[in-house]
């Protein structure tokens, strides 16, 4: 793993997003596994700055979302579809089409889940993957168990997630169930880019990178993968023993 300790959110904001918009520059399309919550919005705001400059464009981009909760409409507020629309989508020019969600409100989960692992594998399979992790180490919504998962499944969401998540659910309660892709599928992607900030998220931060390789914290299991880069800020890194490379 690659580990960059940076001053700020903004700063890790920028050098993520450069690493998408160099990633545009190769050959095309490409194929993008995006996250959502707090830790890619400083990503998503300097991607539209580079769109509106003329830098990026998202014609050959395809984009496969981690997850999305169960039994919300797609246009709820809350849904990750309306996130992603939002903090993204709307602001640039990528095509409807090429933005791919799980439907949480499909009636049989299981051939859903299958239906977005074959359409990932049939785009070549994902070029970049961006990562936050839960303050107990999920990543996607693969939370704490007893074995890695492997494709993409139903999940129930821990306490921990739901605690962490609730404050955004001013409408309604916040889902029990989200489907997200599973460990094997994440750990299928070229490249992981994972964004950890804030006190909160120190502990997990910890496990992912100087403790054992569990289950028990999801994250760790990016150890065995060969192109991790890690980018945090200095609370999140502040119970690591270990602080280089450091980038300031
Ligand atoms: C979101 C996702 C989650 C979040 C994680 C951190 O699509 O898959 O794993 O990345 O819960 O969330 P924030 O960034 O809000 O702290």
């Amino acid at each position: 793993m690659n580990v960059y300790v940076f001053a700020s959110p903004d700063e890790i904001g920028a050098a993520v997003a450069q690493r998408f918009i160099d990633d545009a520059q190769g050959r095309t399309p490409r194929v993008w596994g995006l996250a959502t919550g707090a830790s890619p919005l400083p990503v998503y705001c300097r991607l539209i700055d580079a769109y509106q400059q003329g830098k990026l464009s998202f014609r050959h981009i395809k984009t496969y979302n981690l997850d999305e909760y169960c039994a919300l409409p797609r246009n709820d507020e809350n849904s990750y579809y309306t996130f992603m629309h939002r903090h993204l989508f709307d602001a640039v020019d990528m095509e409807e089409k090429n933005a791919h969600f799980f439907n949480g409100t499909a009636p049989d989960w299981a051939a859903e889940c299958r239906r977005y692992d074959s359409s990932i594998v049939q785009d070549g399979g994902i070029d970049l993957q961006l990562l936050g992790i839960g303050q107990n180490g999920h990543i996607g919504f693969n939370e704490p168990s007893d074995a890695f998962s492997g494709d993409s499944f139903k999940v129930e969401l821990s306490a921990s997630t739901r605690r962490a998540n609730a404050p955004y659910f001013t409408n309604r309660p916040m889902p029990q169930y989200a489907l997200t892709m599973g460990i094997r599928r994440i750990l299928a992607a070229k490249q992981i880019l994972l964004i950890a900030t804030g006190t909160a998220k120190a502990d997990a931060v910890q496990r992912m990178i100087e403790g054992r390789v569990t289950p028990q914290c999801p994250a760790s299991v990016l150890q065995t993968h060969a192109q991790v880069s890690v980018f945090l800020d200095e609370r999140a890194a502040a119970q690591l023993s270990c602080r280089t490379p450091t980038v300031r």
